[in-house]
């Protein structure tokens, strides 16, 4: 898969600084439990190189990238140690340029739109918006977003759970990085459950799965009987389609697929609910509808519930 894809639909990357190598595959294992396989490791340490190498070898699933990637030596040193991409935090052109003839896939960082432009004129799309909040958030990627139509940006640099979904519900955010989730602390303290939560809260916070409706596989008259009930019990809407009849979010419909209905689930980004429920074992119906973008906009698991098809909806 096209590296930037995956760290679209990964949606967050754990920014970390390893003090002691040892930590880098137990670190690795709470990112990978925590719903979030991946990391941008930062050469702010001496340990950075050999936890890349570690992670690389033991933790294959895993996708380990180098940050504060500042001299070429450090580059050629990440790449020998196995990283799949490199971020650098600023914009110093002969450094991008070197690490772009590597060929490893990167992103350099860039927060002015002079900086914007030199990136974009070396073709490099994907960019690192560092640091994020101090220089004015989302508000400032969206101003910059009609000049640089083809940009998409990691903000990074003051994002956390509160902020997170302020740059990921705009659609030209290619994930959000950050040393929240894994704090050198929280590392050199082996707290990998503490890790694992933040993570889980994370992934939760920018999925955003909410019951949406459930619906029920009839269309007999007995169906408008009972969707007149609940209208009468709770004040729910009545409605009449020509697909059957609805009281509130319980739909009443004909389907031959012989289920008994269907819980619809709705998230904040279907590409990224998709991507990590396969992650994390669920089987993707193929049948599967874009929207006009080409982005996930609504697909069904094979696992069913007490006989009850599961169906996933962008909202
Ligand atoms: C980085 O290197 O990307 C940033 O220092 C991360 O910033 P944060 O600590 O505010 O998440």
């Amino acid at each position: 898969m096209d590296m930037f894809k995956e760290i679209y639909e990964l949606g967050i990357i754990p920014v970390v600084a390893i003090d002691d190598a040892d930590n880098a595959v137990p670190l690795a294992k709470a990112l990978r439990d925590g719903g979030l396989p991946a990391a941008e490791i930062t050469f702010r340490t001496a340990a950075a190189e050999e936890a890349i190498r570690r992670i690389t070898a033991e933790c294959p699933d895993v996708l380990v990238g180098a940050g504060t990637v500042l001299t070429k030596e450090q580059c050629d040193r990440a790449i020998a140690a196995g990283a799949k991409f490199v971020v650098t935090p600023g914009f110093n052109p002969e450094m991008i340029a070197y690490i772009r003839s590597t060929g490893i896939p990167m992103m350099p960082g860039a927060a002015t739109p002079g900086e914007m432009e030199q990136a974009m004129s070396m073709g490099l799309t994907n960019i690192k918006f560092f640091p994020a909040e101090a220089n004015g958030g989302v508000a400032k990627l969206k101003a910059l977003a009609g000049p640089y139509q083809a940009a998409k940006w990691m903000p990074t640099g003051g994002v956390n759970t509160k902020n997170l979904n302020d740059y990921l519900s705009f659609d030209r955010i290619l994930c959000c990085g950050g040393t929240w989730i894994a704090t050198s602390a929280d590392i050199a303290e082996g707290k990998w459950d503490d890790i694992t939560r933040k993570c889980k809260e994370a992934v939760k916070t920018m999925l955003g799965f909410k019951l949406d409706g459930i619906v029920i596989y009839d269309s007999s008259e007995s169906a408008k009987a009972d969707a007149k009930l609940l209208c009468s019990l709770f004040g729910f809407e009545y409605k009449e389609t020509e697909n059957g009849v609805s009281a509130g979010a319980v739909s009443f419909m004909k389907d031959d697929c012989g289920a008994k209905g269907c819980i619809v689930i709705s998230t904040l980004n279907g590409d990224r609910a998709m991507s990590y429920l396969k992650r994390i074992g669920a089987e993707i119906d193929p049948d599967i509808r874009y929207d006009k973008k080409g982005r996930v906009s609504c697909f069904g698991l094979k696992n069913t519930v007490a006989g009850f098809e599961i169906c996933i909806e962008t909202k």
